[in-house]
């Protein structure tokens, strides 16, 4: 058997034991050691009928059910629905069958140490909370063996109490608290035995003193529409005799869309309760609107009160359906516009280019890098080579690649390749040269690219820095000079 068990089979046992019913109903049951224990039979048939059929009891060992008789042990004794132990020991413990005819019944028992240092043991105690001023009772009974027993008597904390009346019956003070066992003294064979039932009493304070308390703020503004319903709850934490009601009454009468709940209670501790009332007002009006429903706590201990009132939900809250499908249209055609323009941008980027240079006049030569030394070379910003099949002789490799050299590490100037020729393979080309991006590469086609509109002169302009836009400008200062070897 579980530990946890035991507290409720406790209650049940105890239950049973002080109640007019003395049989053994549940399935699990706790003993103690050493103490005089009883297993009866819940019988459903006529007592006349009890001596027609056989009864016997059995022990479940692990080897199978062994039959008990009075030659079992000097402990055990059997009477019809009743098994006896004299006293109950811990090999006792196990699970036990009742069979008469057809009706069969078993049983759990758990036999427990006594305690060793105490007069009772504490997992076979019983707690009651007793009201300080209130009667404090502890009555000595016990269904099974009052009769057998030829003294009663009251222990407190395990000291025997001076004034030994039974019931013991006062007025509850604090220093009444404790554990209070009632030890029954019986004979059986001429030996002394003794059955113990221990009460655990604590003594609380006055509980009709106990202020009435309302859930949540005491005014509650609560948002409404109009021609909906709303429930208001209304909670408290009061005592057992506390009340809790709504005051909606107006000078003329009650309003007729408006009803009070009935009032649930829950016993939430020893003395406490938690009442709920609902007040339901349905199909809201403006004469609902900024009035305080009241609701009201009491008891003997004070009185507490707590408001509610209704206010119009504000108008412009949500986003009425047609304006928000129009802004997700609206959405979704920005964007789509926006990528054809990027895409516009990336495809016309050289012609957006010249045409903003044409409108703003910028001039780069102001403000690219302006090197102190004058020569010509690092002057300059672009380098330009003109690939031709002449032009790859071995003899200018060395120019070529140590202008290279000058151009992409030394310096920041730019490259621009132009194919004057078709040059197909570039493997002949020195390695840096192909690190060059290739819209820096421009192919010269001879018919295509003579106009000075045609894409190649485009492009070469684009590659080359801004120039501020003179009135009277020298068409030699605007065209790139092309060097060719
Ligand atoms: C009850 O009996 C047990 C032995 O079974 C003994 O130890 C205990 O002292 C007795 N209690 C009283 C109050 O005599
Ligand atoms: C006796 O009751 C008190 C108060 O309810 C509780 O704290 C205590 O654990 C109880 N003792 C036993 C042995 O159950
Ligand atoms: C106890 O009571 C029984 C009867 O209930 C009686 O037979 C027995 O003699 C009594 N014993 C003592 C010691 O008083
Ligand atoms: C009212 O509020 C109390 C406390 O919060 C809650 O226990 C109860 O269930 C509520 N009643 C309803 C009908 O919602
Ligand atoms: C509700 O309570 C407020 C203040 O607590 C009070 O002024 C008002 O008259 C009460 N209303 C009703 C209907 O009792």
């Amino acid at each position: 058997m579980h530990c946890r068990e035991i507290p409720l089979t406790l209650w049940v046992l105890m239950f049973i034991s002080t109640s007019e019913e003395t049989c053994t109903s549940r399935l699990h049951i706790t003993a103690v050691e050493g103490e005089p224990f009883y297993l009866k039979y819940c019988s459903s048939s006529p007592e006349h009928e009890k001596k027609k059929t056989t009864i016997k009891w059995y022990k479940n060992e692990s080897h199978g059910p062994v039959d008990l008789n009075l030659s079992s042990s000097p402990r055990i004794l059997l009477r019809d629905y009743v098994l006896e132990f004299w006293p109950a020991e811990l090999i006792d413990s196990g699970s036990y069958s009742f069979q008469m005819g057809n009706d069969t019944h078993d049983w759990k028992l758990n036999v427990i140490p006594r305690s060793k240092h105490s007069c009772f043991t504490e997992k076979l105690v019983m707690s009651k909370a007793v009201e300080v001023k209130k009667s404090l009772q502890i009555a000595c009974e016990h269904s099974y063996y009052q009769q057998l027993a030829n003294r009663t008597v009251l222990y407190k904390n395990c000291e025997k109490m001076e004034n030994n009346q039974n019931p013991f019956l006062k007025n509850a003070e604090f220093k009444d608290q404790g554990y209070y066992t009632c030890v029954f003294f019986l004979h059986h064979n001429g030996k002394l035995f003794n059955v113990t039932k221990t009460f655990n009493i604590t003594v609380v304070g006055d509980r009709s003193n106990i202020l009435p308390v309302l859930l949540g703020p005491k005014i509650n503004e609560v948002k409404v529409e109009l021609g909906k319903d709303i429930e208001l709850n209304c909670s408290a934490l009061l005592n057992e005799k506390g009340v809790i009601y709504w005051n909606t009454w107006r000078k003329n009468g009650k309003d007729p869309n408006v009803h009070e709940g009935e009032v649930t209670r829950i016993r939430i501790s020893e003395g406490k309760w938690l009442a709920s009332t609902i007040l339901r007002i349905e199909n809201i009006n403006t004469r609902n609107l900024d009035f305080l429903y009241n609701c009201t706590a009491v008891n003997e201990g004070g009185i507490d009160t707590k408001s509610f009132i209704l206010l119009r939900k504000e108008d412009v809250v949500d986003i009425p359906g047609h304006v928000f499908t129009g802004g997700m249209i609206a959405a979704v055609v920005v964007s789509v516009v926006a990528v054809c323009l990027v895409t516009v941008g990336v495809i016309y980027r050289v012609d957006l280019v010249l045409f903003y240079r044409h409108f703003m006049g910028r001039d780069e030569t102001l403000t690219a890098v302006v090197d102190e030394i004058h020569s010509l070379i690092e002057k300059s910003r672009r380098l330009i080579i003109v690939l031709s099949q002449s032009y790859m002789s071995s003899e200018v490799r060395y120019e070529l690649e140590s202008g290279l050299h000058e151009a992409l590490v030394e310096r920041k100037i730019k490259i621009i390749l132009i194919e004057f020729t078709p040059v197909g393979d570039f493997g002949f080309l020195p390695q840096s040269l192909n690190l060059l991006q290739s819209h820096r590469v421009l192919k010269w086609k001879a018919d295509e690219s003579l106009s000075y509109n045609s894409r190649f002169w485009k492009n070469l302009l684009y590659l080359m820095p801004a120039k501020a836009v003179k009135p009277c400008r020298d068409e030699s200062e605007v065209l790139p000079v092309l060097l060719q070897s």
